[in-house]
């Protein structure tokens, strides 16, 4: 690649926003270019208007750079999207009329029919939506979504079984306070505690799911038709979603060619060699107490999801544990790997 993609960040004085600047800087083919935010921080500096709250300083050049109003037009053709959910829905469909490519990590535009809720190891073949949605909404740009938080965690542990035909689904999260933003659940309420409720979650980890693994027949993608049924927790873990997976498959797989499936498991973008996919996608570890939060979320510079303890379970076939890094696979650098699918298909 000659040059590099000059993109912007819808929404990046924020948390996810703040992600994404750290996630790009560097990136071999995409330069953060142009910073979008509320009329709150428009006009400042980028290090005026943000209170850099990850590891390590904000990366120089990105905090000189002036934030803007986040309207389409001077805005570089792709924009990544950590907006509130509050007013992601009409601006990111501004943008995309305009003519913009939005990469969102917003849950607004998720599950309508033409938007694509791409997983690029799972579903890229979604992506053929991108004209579609075009055609029928007259846009000249477009939107892609990617899952949330915990259902990454999921569905790429599940990604592997998915060649033994997935029946059933059951699921209990023990997800980071870091995916309740800043600053998200009061110390008084989480430290020595679980809270079993976060809203929307469990319907949001259901549908998403089915409609991830589900098949893409003309201009719309089928649900899986598998019964998911989703418990979420929040624990006071700060990074990293680990999710307890039973599932049911249709093929009586034998658990020695259901192990096997995760270290074959080897998905397009890892083929395609795009800058963020992780190697391994899913890396299956043999210690009996693992995955672990603390230990293994930044595997792969947090994008590897780590999974563990396959064993037989008397209720459903199979149960084991899956780990996904929250701000990272399941929000940033999900976006920016999808954006590098996007480049690849020639969508960019
Ligand atoms: N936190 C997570 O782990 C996580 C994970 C997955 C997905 N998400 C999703 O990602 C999105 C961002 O989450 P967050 O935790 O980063 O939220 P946040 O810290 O509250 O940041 C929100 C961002 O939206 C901007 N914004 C607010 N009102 C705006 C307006 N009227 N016009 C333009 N920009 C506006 C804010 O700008 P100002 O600073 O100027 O107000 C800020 O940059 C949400 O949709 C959330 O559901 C979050």
């Amino acid at each position: 690649m000659q040059s590099k993609i000059q993109v912007g960040v819808l929404g990046a004085t924020g948390m996810v926003g703040q992600h994404f600047v750290r996630f790009l800087e560097g990136h071999p083919w995409f330069e953060l270019a142009w910073l979008g935010a509320s009329d709150r921080s428009a006009g400042k500096k980028y290090r005026e208007a943000t209170v850099w709250r990850l590891e390590g300083s904000m990366p120089d050049r990105v905090a000189e750079l002036t934030v803007e109003e986040c309207k389409p037009g001077n805005a570089p053709k792709l924009v990544f999207s950590a907006m509130d959910a509050s007013v992601a829905t009409e601006i990111e469909r501004a943008f995309a009329d305009c003519g913009h490519m939005v990469v969102s990590n917003s849950r607004n535009h998720r599950m309508e029919a033409d938007v694509p809720l791409l997983v690029p190891e799972i579903n890229p073949d979604h992506l053929k939506l991108v004209p579609l949605q075009r055609e029928k909404r007259g846009w000249k740009g477009g939107i892609v979504t990617n899952p949330n938080c915990s259902t990454i965690a999921l569905t790429m542990g599940l990604a592997p079984l998915v060649k033994f035909g997935i029946e059933k689904v059951l699921v209990t999260t023990m997800q980071a306070v870091s995916g309740a933003g800043y600053p998200g659940v009061a110390s008084m309420d989480i430290l020595g505690n679980v809270i079993p409720y976060i809203g929307s979650e469990e319907e949001k980890m259901e549908c998403e799911t089915q409609k991830i693994l589900g098949t893409l027949n003309g201009g719309s993608v089928t649900p899986l038709p598998a019964a998911v049924s989703a418990h979420c927790n929040r624990v006071a873990s700060v990074d990293g979603h680990l999710v307890a997976i039973s599932v049911a498959l249709r093929d009586k797989a034998g658990i020695e060619s259901v192990r096997r499936a995760f270290d074959e498991f080897d998905p397009l973008p890892q083929r395609l060699n795009l800058p963020s996919a992780p190697k391994p996608a899913v890396l299956y570890m043999e210690d009996k107490d693992r995955p672990q939060p603390r230990r293994d979320a930044l595997r792969g510079n947090g994008m590897t999801v780590t999974v563990g303890r396959l064993r037989e379970c008397p209720v459903l076939d199979y149960k084991f544990l899956s780990l996904g890094h929250n701000t990272i696979r399941g929000a940033a650098g999900a976006a920016v790997l999808n954006a590098e699918l996007m480049r690849s298909e020639g969508l960019i």
